[in-house]
């Protein structure tokens, strides 16, 4: 019987935003609308073994990450079960294991939230599923997109690809601070296929949490002119995607990159989350763009790994020079090759 005990397995993406989520107010919700490319490449694949047992006021579950206990990470879930009992309230019905590991290595410095919340949360909505085989596909997407945004903003737009809006914008019917949704407009050939080669600059641990960096918003000189300058944006990127202006879409995305960086650097405490090199690579990607007239371009997330972005028609030469010039740039030569992508999967 599925409803004692069972097993679900979901491996789900990474994503990089284009338009920046960073400042929330209660139960995450955004200050800003945002928009990610869903990644392919790294993701995370997540076990959840349940067992009924008698019910009690206390969560029950492990924690294995690439093959081995890790109660370091327990604090993190015991949040987000806090969270989002009041939506799944069999929680406390089961002893949960949960056994988790990511495609790319650990302690890279890509952020393994996004994938790992989105990951569990699909787990936890099938488990709903099975309980209660009548929802639809959609409203199993949809809430697994709101119970990943209760633990990770950013998890919300992992769910499904491959360019996921969250938070509302005027010009967006549909789009909601609760959850992602597909973006619903007409997007160009030339972002399908999009590359997203990311450079590891530094993959120590992150210098400042996500949680330390949205609370760095409130009582921030230019937090309101930034939410707003993030809702025109997206208004136009809606423009450039429609009409597949790379040039005003490169300018835009590597503004919100440096936007993201400079609110970092503007708050009290102030951060450069920036490296030497990150700065190397960017000087590097402007050089070559100028002199090749290729539309590479890059984008940053709170951290100094660098992403590089490019077209697929421009692919074979942006890799060469990705190559040639800025792998030098990564601490051990490291680099991910990834690429827009389409979404979770069940296992
Ligand atoms: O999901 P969080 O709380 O880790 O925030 C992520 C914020 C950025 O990655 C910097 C930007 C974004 O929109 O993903």
């Amino acid at each position: 019987d599925s409803t004692e005990k069972g097993a679900f397995t979901w491996s789900s993406p990474s994503n990089i935003a284009l338009i920046k989520y960073w400042g929330k107010k209660e139960d995450q919700i955004p200050e800003n609308p945002s928009i990610s490319f869903t990644l392919d490449a790294c993701k995370t694949t997540t076990t959840l073994s349940y067992s009924k047992k008698e019910s009690s006021n206390l969560f029950s579950f492990e924690v294995i990450f690439e093959g081995k206990k890790h109660d370091d990470f327990k604090p993190k879930i015991e949040t987000f079960f806090r969270r989002i009992e009041v939506y799944v309230p069999f929680l406390k019905e089961y002893h949960f294991i949960i056994e988790t590991s990511n495609t790319f290595p650990h302690s890279s410095g890509i952020a393994s939230s996004a994938s790992g919340m989105s990951a569990l949360a699909l787990c936890i909505m099938s488990i709903e599923k099975a309980l209660n085989p009548e929802i639809t596909e959609s409203y199993f997407n949809q809430k697994a997109s709101f119970l990943a945004r209760l633990g990770s903003g950013s998890a919300c737009r992992s769910i499904e690809g491959d360019l996921i809006v969250w938070g509302n914008h005027k010009h967006i019917e549909g789009s909601s601070d609760l959850f992602g949704v597909k973006y619903p407009f007409k997007v160009h050939n030339h972002f399908k296929n999009y590359h997203d080669t990311i450079l590891l600059v530094d993959k120590g641990e992150k210098q400042v949490s996500s949680t330390v960096g949205h609370n760095l918003m409130h009582n921030h000189d230019f937090a309101q002119q930034r939410f707003i300058q993030a809702n025109k944006n997206m208004t136009t990127l809606i423009e450039v995607l429609k009409t597949g202006d790379l040039n005003t879409f490169i300018e835009l995305i590597e503004s919100e990159a440096l936007t993201l960086h400079a609110m970092m650097m503007t708050s009290r405490p102030y951060f450069i989350l920036m490296k030497p090199n990150t700065l190397k690579i960017i000087n590097a990607i402007w050089a070559f763009r100028k002199q090749s007239g290729l539309h590479i371009s890059f984008t940053l997330d709170a951290g100094a790994n660098v992403h590089v972005l490019y077209p697929e028609n421009e692919a074979e030469q942006c890799i060469e020079f990705i190559q040639n010039e800025l792998v030098a740039y990564c601490q051990n030569g490291h680099y991910i090759c990834d690429r827009i992508g389409f979404g979770a999967k069940q296992l």
